[in-house]
């Protein structure tokens, strides 16, 4: 996003919500399903989907603007990009993260100010320390979390792949690694690794869908548990992916303190989350530490150097920090000393 500089950027800024509302709602409505093989009229889609034509137009022709329907002789497609993310079911589909956004971000976001002056979070469920059974015991609500994370992921799992020699290694486990898309993907272009999710334990059911659908069962086991009472598996190689930013600094000592424990000398750990750099702050990640103080008790994105001294405060030896080429994330690599 350009710098504010002008009195019509300030004004458009202040609409900036306008833009994201028209894509929530195009995900909320399920119109890049309805448009993905055949095009369709303005009529159409309104009694395809039972929409009032009245705002509907202008609704259509502001996604043409925005690059994700064409439009031909006032018939309505969905773009190849939406084809490509929008549509659930394709690889690649991120719209899990848009409903997300859509609802439970943009009601947090809405009372921001009132964060700013309590420090207290927004979002309308309860992040108390049963918000999870609570969220895993409502199977939809539990899809479309899962299907968030998935959307968060997608990326990085490809890009964990280029970050250490994994030809050297035999194991590895994801910590907090819902339902395993990461760990599916890792096992999947390296064969010989025998890989695991650590969760928790009602999370097995999605795990055993998305392991049938990556055809990985045979490769990735499932270990049911907390990550702040039940020992972690000893492996050569721990995952801890946007996970991290979801707890206190103390938690997040925690969380590194039981993988140190678990894990043998020469063990290497990754940890990916949107990390902030002090010298070059970007919006993006910025954004992504509000939202996460938004919806948690003690969450925020940090900066490589915090990470460092946690994971260096635990027995193991910073090796290396790099921003991924694609999407927001900075994955952190260490190794267990002896
Ligand atoms: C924000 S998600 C991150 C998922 C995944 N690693 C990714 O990159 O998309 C956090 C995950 O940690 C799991 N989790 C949270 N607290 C946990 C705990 N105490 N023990 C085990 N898993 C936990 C949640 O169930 C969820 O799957």
């Amino acid at each position: 996003m350009d710098k504010v500089d002008d009195a019509s950027s300030i004004l458009q800024l202040g609409t900036a919500f306008a833009p994201a509302k028209i894509l929530h709602s195009a995900v909320e409505v399920g119109l890049f399903e309805a448009l993905q093989d055949e095009p369709a009229d303005l009529g159409q889609i309104c009694s395809k989907l039972g929409l009032n034509p009245r705002l509907t137009r202008d609704f259509l022709d502001a996604l043409v603007v925005l690059g994700l329907l064409d439009k031909e002789k006032g018939r309505y497609l969905a773009s190849e990009t939406a084809r490509k993310f929008l549509v659930p079911g394709q690889a690649g589909y991120v719209g899990g993260r848009i409903k997300i956004g859509g609802k439970l971000h943009y009601r947090a976001w809405q009372s921001l100010a009132d964060a700013l002056r309590d420090g207290l979070p927004k979002a309308d469920i309860d992040a108390d320390a049963k918000a999870y059974e609570r969220l895993y015991g409502d199977p939809e609500r539990a899809r479309v979390f899962l299907s968030h994370m998935d959307a968060s992921n997608v990326m990085v799992a490809p890009q964990l792949d280029e970050c250490i020699a994994w030809s050297e290694y035999e194991s590895f486990v994801d910590v907090g690694g819902a339902r395993g898309q990461v760990a599916a993907i890792l096992a999947g272009r390296n064969k010989h690794l025998r890989g695991g999710v650590f969760d928790f334990p009602a999370v097995r059911p999605y795990f055993d869908e998305i392991m049938a659908q990556y055809g990985t069962a045979e490769q990735v086991t499932f270990h049911p548990g907390d990550f702040f009472l039940n020992p972690l598996p000893s492996v050569d190689v721990y995952v801890i992916g946007h996970v991290l930013h979801d707890w206190s600094v103390s938690e997040r000592r925690q969380i590194i303190e039981r993988v140190s424990a678990a894990a043998r000398p020469g063990s290497v750990l990754l940890i990916y989350d949107q990390m902030l750099d002090e010298d070059r702050p970007d919006l993006q990640s910025l954004i992504g530490s509000l939202n996460v103080a938004l919806i948690t008790p003690g969450g925020s994105e940090y900066t490589v150097a915090e990470c460092r001294d946690w994971v260096e405060n635990s027995g193991f030896r910073f090796l290396r920090a790099h921003r991924l080429p694609v999407g927001n994330d900075t994955v952190l690599v260490a190794e267990r000393t002896a």
